[in-house]
């Protein structure tokens, strides 16, 4: 899983716990990682904050996220196996919410019913964040933004996406276009606080519970 993480990159998760402290979330809190992969937020984020769901359809990566929460020692830290569809949250609302380049696995329809979702686990005024590969362009620009983008890859897999790997995400994975993806937060119950978006194809969202 090492190389799984180097492609995926290791994203400095201060950022983000800043944004969950600035909202209020302490040693108290409760928050749910949908996707949490090989633990990239969900470890530190234990650290941190109360009490952490690490969520993931994988079996495999729910085997490696027990594994490292074990030998971490991280005891506030519980792995689940299910999709942004079938999980259950149980005991109290969640406080906060993270989901990282997880969401374009759902086509859109099935997009809007995990954001619903997602909504109904949380407190009023819990935090929603998002990070995922999401156009913020109009469609007759789409050529201009994918050739940037593909003049971005790097040619060796093991160090990170090639352009094939960014070409078959595109042809087979759920990005939404910003201005569809916007509504769809909306109208889930969530006023957006911010959006960052890098190279037209990576979009950042923190969002409260109404
Ligand atoms: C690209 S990885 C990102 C992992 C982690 N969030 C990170 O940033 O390192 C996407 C993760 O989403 C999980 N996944 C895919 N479809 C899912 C679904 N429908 N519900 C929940 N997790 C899903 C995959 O198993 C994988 O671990």
């Amino acid at each position: 899983m090492g190389g799984y993480d180097q492609k995926q990159g290791y994203p400095d998760p201060a950022a983000d716990l800043s944004v969950f402290a600035a909202h209020g979330l302490t040693q108290t809190s409760t928050i749910v990682d949908l996707g949490a992969g090989t633990g990239q937020f969900a470890l530190p984020s234990a650290r941190q904050f109360g009490q952490v769901t690490a969520v993931d359809v994988s079996p495999v990566m729910v085997k490696l996220l027990e594994d490292r929460a074990v030998a971490a020692g991280l005891t506030n830290l519980d792995c689940v196996q299910a999709g942004f569809l079938s999980y259950r949250h149980v005991g109290p609302p969640a406080d906060g919410v993270y989901t990282r380049n997880a969401l374009h696995h759902l086509p859109d329809f099935w997009k809007g019913l995990a954001l619903e979702r997602i909504a109904r686990m949380m407190r009023p005024g819990a935090v929603l964040r998002i990070h995922d590969l999401i156009y913020d362009f109009q469609p007759s620009e789409a050529d201009q933004v994918f050739e940037r983008w593909f003049a971005h890859a790097v040619d060796d897999p093991a160090l990170g996406y090639t352009r094939a790997n960014l070409a078959e995400h595109i042809r087979t994975e759920y990005s939404t276009f910003r201005w569809l993806f916007e509504p769809m937060l909306v109208a889930a119950g969530f006023e957006i606080a911010t959006a960052e978006f890098g190279g037209s194809v990576y979009g950042a969202y923190t969002c409260v519970k109404r």
